[in-house]
């Protein structure tokens, strides 16, 4: 065949058009701020480092791992040991995802019946409509009030209009950083015909939970990881519920989720929990402080936080976030991504030196901005 009589192979722009479904082309990939060289607070990770007792000890129980075989596949021994630290009642499973992202993508598979909806609030945390978007479900946002609190009414009404299968709510919720009224998410679960999970990810510094409450609610699950615990690049999310609806979850989980590596770390570090503890609470006494400093600052309004960030309003916003990050500092730029949080930024509680670069770096940022020499 001569090469004129050959068709015109497609662009491989055409091809990806023609192979992958449209409403995928027409997401935009989760994106992460490269970070290099800053100072990083734009992630709710825990600043603090293991001491080097553990951490040793860590690269023992790495060097003896079985890297040839497959992980318990139930994670038997670390999920026993999460039970009895988070005191998940008796009658209430646990199931395990590679991070809670994972748990919230296993959820949605399970429950993506055709014209399935996913009801959340506006704004909240972002994998909420983009997980339920990949895997088929309808998301339905409720806004919150002016002052970010839940409308339970408008919550009710949804819920009777859209009928959904799942309702997600972060307590408390990010970025917001507050905890939502319990008695009106106790409304909210029992108007509901399907599931609500109420994602606990930020409870280290909340101190409030649902967890006692799995009982008496055969539709509740409540959602933890120990990623704002201090162990963010371990992967590890839960969630707690009745095994009627945990053993459907099973069946979408991928065998093997959570690897030996990460089961092996995850218990070594937390039969010294303590540790863990001890630096959430430094982190609670941070955000009072660096709560209070921000106050202090001219045209900065930081929001009550139950959680390991601040949300704060300020003019200029964006021009700000710019400003921080000349200075060094890689805080989270919301203004944009919601009408909700025009004018708004969140920062990360850091180490107190951390806080106290952000606070100099916020100021300065505030006089270039103000001065129009940005
Ligand atoms: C409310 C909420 N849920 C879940 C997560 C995801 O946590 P993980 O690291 O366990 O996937 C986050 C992360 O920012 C979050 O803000």
């Amino acid at each position: 065949m001569i090469a004129s009589q050959r068709a015109a192979a497609p662009s491989l722009q055409d091809w990806v058009s023609r192979v992958v479904r449209e409403d995928i082309r027409a997401l935009s990939a989760y994106h992460v701020a490269d970070a290099a060289g800053l100072i990083k607070l734009d992630a709710m990770e825990n600043p603090y480092e293991l001491p080097a007792d553990l951490r040793s000890a860590l690269g023992m129980q790495a060097a003896g791992a079985p890297l040839n075989r497959y992980p318990d596949p139930e994670a038997r021994e670390l999920r026993e040991l999460l039970c009895r630290l988070m005191q998940v009642p008796q009658g209430i499973d646990l199931l395990l995802g590679n991070g809670s992202d994972e748990i919230i993508q296993m959820v949605a598979l399970a429950c993506a019946r055709p014209g399935a909806v996913m009801l959340g609030v506006e704004p909240s945390f972002a994998m909420f409509p983009l997980v339920a978007q990949i895997c088929g479900l309808r998301f339905h946002g409720v806004p919150l009030a002016a002052d970010f609190s839940l409308d339970a009414d408008a919550m009710l009404y949804a819920i009777a209009q859209q009928r959904p299968a799942v309702i997600f709510l972060a307590y408390p919720n990010n970025p917001t950083g507050n905890l939502f009224d319990p008695t009106a998410l106790e409304r909210v679960v029992r108007a509901s015909p399907g599931l609500v999970v109420i994602d606990e990810a930020y409870h280290p510094f909340a101190q409030a939970s649902f967890m006692s409450r799995l009982g008496d609610y055969p539709n509740l699950l409540v959602m933890r990881t120990l990623s704002k615990l201090g162990l963010a690049g371990l992967r590890l999310g839960m969630i707690a519920g009745r095994p009627e609806w945990l053993a459907q979850f099973h069946k979408v989980r991928l065998p093997y989720n959570v690897n030996v590596l990460t089961q092996r770390v995850a218990i070594e570090v937390l039969k010294r929990g303590d540790i863990l503890e001890e630096q959430a609470a430094r982190i609670r006494s941070e955000r009072m402080r660096l709560s209070v400093l921000m106050q202090n600052l001219n045209g900065v309004q930081p929001l009550p936080s139950s959680a390991n960030f601040i949300m704060f309003k300020i003019a200029a916003a964006e021009r700000v976030f710019d400003a921080l990050k000349r200075r060094g500092v890689l805080i989270k730029k919301l203004a944009g991504s919601h009408p909700a949080l025009d004018g708004c930024l969140r920062v990360t509680v850091g180490t107190p030196a951390e806080n106290d670069a952000f606070v100099s770096a916020l100021e300065a940022s505030i006089e270039e901005v103000k001065g129009g020499h940005a």
